[in-house]
């Protein structure tokens, strides 16, 4: 598996870290964009560096998370080539992945427990896309 990008704003910071334990307790790689405290900033930014991250082909995935999900996920949606999708249940996390092939998972640091989240996040990164010719072609409409 290739490395996963993060980013959180202030919202999301307390669930990231979450995020770090479980993929060091597993051997997950993963490059973490910020931002680093609790200190208010601008969830944009962290949209902005992931997308990027992936885009350039250093990451696979990313995650995004600010306080409720919806921001960040917002923002990382008008860059193009990115397909963000705010999950904060297993089904939705395996299915965006299996039907959308997302790039990115966001989620809400408010809104989710930890747990939960961490269980989202295997979800979202152990699917694989379906490749299905159906799936492929809704995806290539997106694009166009
Ligand atoms: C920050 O207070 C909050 O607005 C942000 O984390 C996010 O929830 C925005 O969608």
């Amino acid at each position: 598996m290739k490395m996963i990008a993060l980013g959180c704003d202030h919202g999301g910071f307390e669930l990231k870290n979450e995020i770090i334990k479980y993929f060091e307790s597993e051997g997950i790689e993963y490059n973490d964009l910020g931002t680093y405290s609790t200190e208010s900033t601008d969830y944009p930014i962290y949209a902005k560096k992931v997308a990027k991250e992936i885009l350039d082909g250093n990451c696979e995935k990313g995650i995004l998370i600010c306080g409720t999900g919806i921001g960040i996920s917002i923002a990382a949606n008008r860059i193009k080539g990115i397909r963000a999708a705010l999950c904060h249940d297993v089904f939705s996390a395996k299915a965006t992945r299996l039907h959308n092939n997302a790039n990115i998972l966001a989620m809400g640091g408010r809104v989710i427990g930890f747990g939960s989240a961490v269980e989202v996040v295997k979800a979202f990164i152990e699917t694989e896309f379906s490749n299905d010719e159906r799936h492929i072609k809704r995806i290539n409409m997106i694009e166009d």
